[in-house]
């Protein structure tokens, strides 16, 4: 997480089990390059020690107003100056309350109220129980807290530490991780609607076999995350792949290249761009089996006819919103050899503005990849890196080919 590298954080503790995970964020957040200033509540060394959150961090950890290791005696201030960003994580009731209220009897509070508003923003990461989170007085304080600035990051769902479910789980440090980096990421594309297919598509000979390909998802994904921590609002229709759904981004899953087309032809109204990463099948099984097809000993193997399947990308770059230019089209090609030639014959076949050339063997289930941009000025090449840091370069070369939004 580049957009992380050489920001400094101020990582607030308040008490909660959750504490248990600030841990793993502290490691995280150090691990992708920001400097990590940990301060925790008496309540939070009641669950984790600052021994532990120091060992992590690198830094001393501070829990008190009256600490006397400042020279001039005010951590408060000190502490709070030098921070791209404050997060409280674990967040809890109490301490929402005590923001409201602007307490600063205990440190923490106090240099959330000494922040320069302006210039350090407050993130807050609540951890509850779910009762204690549908609690009126709590909602009630968390919409004044908003109104006071803060950005409250949200709350997961599912078991809690006393045994009941619900909503008020701190959100895992590799959400709360996303959260972050899509807040230091300039909104490129704020208020773009994305509509993106990636991973292989699957057709079905029986109810046992098929026919797929080698396509892991990972850069459509990487796409929808970049995109989605750009600001957009993401729709990613999937194949069969093994990848978590980004933070943010609603997932419709598909098997077969019919059913991609259908989840697109639906959700193609509604989106401003088209990214078409996926490897969808060219050809389909003319009839799937309704059983399995059986060996039967007799050396005959069963003779598979094929149909082609619909081409989703040029089906909706021929659509009358394509066609006007309110839905901008991208497409990938996937070739061994010779990509400029191939990728570029590709965008006038497929009639998109934007085709990205990428070399099959070398990206499949890959974790890098390098990509080559074709549009009708000519042709860019992005080379070789992460396909997290790929796709967000793509998402900042998309930005600025899309028409001004309205
Ligand atoms: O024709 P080819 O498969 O090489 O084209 C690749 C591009 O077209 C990719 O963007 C892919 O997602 C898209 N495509 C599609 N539907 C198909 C075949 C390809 O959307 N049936």
């Amino acid at each position: 997480m580049t957009q992380l590298a050489g920001k400094h954080i101020v990582l607030g503790l308040s008490g909660g089990v959750a504490c248990y995970k600030s841990a793993h964020l502290c490691r995280l957040l150090t691990k992708a390059g920001a400097t990590v200033q940990v301060v925790m509540t008496g309540a939070a060394e009641q669950f984790i020690t600052p021994v532990t959150m120091q060992a992590l961090s690198g830094r001393t950890v501070y829990g008190s107003q009256w600490d006397a290791r400042e020279p001039n005696n005010m951590p408060h201030i000190n502490l709070s100056r030098e921070a791209d960003a404050m997060l409280i994580a674990p967040c809890s009731a109490d301490f929402i309350a005590r923001l409201v209220q602007g307490r600063a009897d205990e440190l923490l509070s106090l240099m959330c109220l000494a922040r320069p508003m302006e210039r350090i923003p407050l993130l807050l990461a609540p951890a509850m129980n779910r009762e204690m989170w549908a609690h009126p007085a709590t909602q009630r304080n968390l919409a004044q807290v908003q109104a006071d600035g803060a950005q409250v990051l949200g709350v997961g769902v599912g078991d809690q530490a006393c045994g009941e479910t619900g909503d008020g789980r701190m959100l895992e440090p590799e959400e709360i991780m996303q959260e972050l980096a899509a807040f230091f990421t300039p909104g490129h594309l704020a208020g773009r609607r994305l509509l993106i297919t990636a991973g292989p598509t699957f057709e079905a000979i029986d109810p046992v076999r098929g026919i797929t390909n080698h396509s892991s998802g990972k850069m459509g994904f990487a796409i929808a995350r970049a995109a989605r921590e750009a600001g957009a609002e993401v729709t990613l229709v999937a194949g069969p792949v093994h990848l978590a759904t980004p933070r943010g981004v609603k997932r419709i899953d598909v098997q077969s290249a019919r059913q991609m087309f259908d989840a697109v032809q639906r959700q193609a109204d509604e989106a401003d761009v088209f990214v078409a990463t996926a490897a969808v099948a060219d050809w389909r099984p003319a009839s799937a089996a309704e059983q399995k097809l059986k060996k039967d000993g007799s050396g005959q193997v069963p003779a598979l006819a094929f149909v082609e399947n619909p081409d989703i990308l040029a089906a909706v770059a021929q659509s009358p919103r394509a066609q006007s230019g309110a839905l901008y089209c991208v497409g990938f090609a996937a070739e061994s050899h010779d990509l400029l030639q191939h990728a570029s014959a590709k965008r006038l076949r497929k009639k998109v503005p934007l085709l990205v050339g990428n070399i099959g063997p070398a990206t499949f289930g890959q974790d890098d990849n390098a990509l080559l941009l074709i549009d009708d000025q000519g042709s860019r090449e992005l080379p070789r890196a992460s396909k997290d840091e790929l796709a967000r370069q793509l998402v900042i070369e998309l930005a600025h080919r899309l028409p001004a939004a309205r």
